[in-house]
């Protein structure tokens, strides 16, 4: 029996201009450009080990050991494009295996809490469409590849990469110009860290997908957001980058993350994913940097309360240190929370 078999991970993405509204739900098309920094491989990635066999009678997902739902729309729609361009290949050269026709065993391994907030299905759709896309020996680029990782996960086309990355929302109705490009690599600024501080690894009440939905439909605050906000973030945020203007990038960083959580408390009915603990993070940077004089350490919060501080190295005993003793009086912080998980920026993804 052959059993044709590719692995690859990919990171976790944390968006410092977030993408938040559809204007096509069907081909998972924004409504705003986005731009996110890659985290570092070693503490929060997906593992995905995709397989096919003759013997196989059914496409089957195991998601951290349990069969996992493969039916979805979204996830059918990678399966198709990936399986379409492995048949355009083998219809070009007889000699190729016949691997399109055959049925897939995905495994996949996250190794943090999976719907939490934490980007889970950036990660898991970019390792999913590029195990495959190993698997069939597509000669496909990053960027080809996000345009397919897309319509599984919008902020999936972002993990394909590593470093700062953008996501271009494109113009086109049929979304083949919304797709991820680099901004620059981890190695252009190395001593960016990321500090993550789980508030909660429950899995989130609404959910991105149907959040942005409401969002769309409901606030008046967000036809600013995308008309005004996010293209200035968006610009300031690139220049920042290329300059490793820290100050800068922590401030567009933090409002940005206020103006999407703004956006989601004016949408109707309105959605909150900050908490408690959310909100004496956001004091406590403002404490540090309040000491420090200067910005050290900027916030940001996607869709659930866990956060995501962002600072240098050179700053890394000011900001963890004030960090753990402003949070350790909060009530939230002393019922259980989990936060001492400091990760750190890496280059780009790695094949195995
Ligand atoms: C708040 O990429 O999870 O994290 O395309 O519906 O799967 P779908 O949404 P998803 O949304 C991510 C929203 C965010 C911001 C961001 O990552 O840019």
């Amino acid at each position: 029996m052959v059993v044709y078999r590719a692995s690859t991970t990919a990171p976790v993405n944390i968006a410092v201009v977030k993408y938040w509204g559809k204007r096509d739900p069907k081909l998972n098309l924004p409504t705003n450009s986005s731009l996110s920094v890659t985290l570092s491989q070693d503490d929060l990635r997906t593992l995905t080990t995709a397989s096919c066999s003759e013997t196989y009678t059914e496409d089957v997902l195991l998601l951290n050991g349990s069969p996992s739902d493969l039916t979805g729309a979204r996830t059918q729609a990678c399966l198709r494009e990936l399986r379409a361009l492995r048949a355009a290949l083998e219809a070009k050269d007889a000699s190729l295996p016949k691997l399109a026709q055959l049925k897939l065993l995905l495994v996949s391994e996250n190794n943090f809490p999976t719907a939490a907030g934490l980007a889970s299905s950036a990660a898991g759709f970019a390792a999913f469409v590029r195990a495959i896309a190993d698997l069939y020996e597509l000669p496909a680029s990053p960027t080809e590849l996000s345009l397919i990782a897309r319509q599984g996960s919008g902020s999936a086309c972002r993990s394909l990469f590593g470093g700062y990355v953008a996501w271009r929302a494109g113009a086109h109705v049929d979304g083949l110009d919304s797709k991820a490009v680099e901004v620059a690599p981890a190695a252009h600024w190395p001593n960016m860290r990321a500090l993550i501080l789980v508030a909660s690894a429950a899995k989130k009440g609404v959910s991105s997908t149907s959040g942005m939905q409401q969002t769309v439909a409901t606030s008046g605050l967000f036809q600013q957001r995308i008309a005004e906000v996010v293209p200035a973030n968006m610009e300031t945020m690139e220049a920042a980058i290329a300059a490793r203007d820290f100050p800068k990038f922590a401030e567009v960083t933090m409002r940005d993350s206020n103006s999407f959580h703004a956006t989601c408390a004016d949408t109707y009915p309105p959605i909150f994913y900050m908490n408690d603990v959310s909100r004496a993070a956001v004091r406590a940077v403002e404490a540090i940097n309040t000491a420090a004089g200067k910005t050290i350490a900027a916030y940001t919060f996607d869709a659930g309360p866990n956060a995501v501080i962002y600072y240098l190295e050179e700053d890394s005993e000011t900001v963890l240190g004030t960090f753990y003793a402003l949070l350790e009086s909060t009530e939230g912080w002393k019922k259980g929370t989990n936060p001492k998980s400091s990760v750190q920026l890496d280059e780009a993804v790695s094949d195995s």
